[in-house]
């Protein structure tokens, strides 16, 4: 027998009540996203609709109770919002963050300062976030983006794809290491770059982290005991790729903003290394140009 359909709204109670009860911190919105996500429709148009049918029910109450377990709610639906695009996500690669949407705005001030065809880069491009949101936000920028991870390249490789309507061929994929300088050197030209953008894994390795943060890869988040240890050995290799007058954006822990703006100091080659807060005062990420 086919379970007759039931109100929307009660199931969205219900599953916000779980949600609550399993300490997820948003449980109406992400109950509403994963409501949204079964019947294939925005969140906003979820006022439209009154009733859901059994099958689809079924899927929403596995869908939260798939949350309630921590999963983060982009494994759940596949996609994760970035700046003006959509990335595809899931286990092997880092879900990308809100808070990085400070370095794209500044990426993308950047490049708008300069007008006319540019090169920028993302090291440790992840899922391509950085990359894929400056190429689409700056329309005469190509963008290499280099990422070491095997199965973060799966999916950047799909986004880069997946988007081509929106950047073209603008984005190309390079699988190195951003600490090798020769890794980097073959794939980069030397003093090639105009904007280099990097959000490495920074966490430091006894730092407690939230239940949802264990779904991302550990190579992806943990930067060492002190939270440097791929920005360390990074920051003479991006001296190396970028342009004289080119500037960099470092996304860092709250505790390192200090070690990361004495390595650039310390390295010789970098003035106007400036510090970056987000609007809630949280320091996020260090800039720095290239003499
Ligand atoms: C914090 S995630 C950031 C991903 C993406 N840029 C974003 O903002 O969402 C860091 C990424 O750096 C990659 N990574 C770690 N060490 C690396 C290295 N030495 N060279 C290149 N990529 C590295 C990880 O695999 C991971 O995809």
């Amino acid at each position: 027998m086919t379970a007759a359909p039931s109100p929307v709204s009660g199931e969205l109670r219900a599953g916000t009540t779980r949600l609550a009860a399993a300490g997820i911190d948003s449980p109406r919105r992400d109950a509403e996203w994963l409501m949204a996500h079964v019947l294939g429709i925005d969140a906003g148009r979820l006022v439209l609709v009154d009733t859901i049918e059994g099958a689809a029910a079924r899927a929403f109450r596995s869908a939260i109770e798939r949350r309630a377990q921590r999963i983060p709610l982009q494994h759940i639906v596949g996609t994760a919002a970035f700046g003006p695009v959509e990335l595809a996500v899931g286990p092997g690669v880092f879900i990308p963050r809100p808070e990085t949407e400070y370095l794209l705005e500044w990426a993308v001030d950047r490049l708008r300062e300069r007008p006319g065809p540019a090169i920028a880069a993302d090291f440790c491009s992840g899922s391509g976030a950085l990359a894929i949101g400056v190429a689409a936000m700056s329309p005469e920028t190509r963008v290499v983006a280099v990422e070491a991870d095997e199965d973060a390249l799966v999916w950047l490789r799909r986004n880069v794809t997946g988007v081509t309507a929106v950047i073209g061929s603008r984005v190309e994929v390079i699988a190195a290491d951003v600490t090798d300088p020769e890794q980097i050197a073959d794939a980069v030209p030397v003093g090639s770059v105009s904007v280099l953008v990097t959000n490495p894994p920074y966490v430091p390795l006894d730092a407690a982290i939230g239940p949802e943060v264990v779904h991302d890869p550990a190579r992806a988040v943990f930067g060492g005991a002190d939270g440097m240890s791929v920005i360390e050995p990074m920051v003479p290799v991006i001296a190396r790729t970028l342009a004289p007058g080119g500037v960099v954006g470092i996304e860092h822990d709250d505790t390192t903003a200090d070690a990361v703006a004495a390595c650039l100091r310390a390295h010789g080659d970098f003035v106007d290394v400036t510090r970056h807060a987000d609007l809630t005062g949280r320091p996020r990420f260090v800039t720095a140009r290239r003499r």
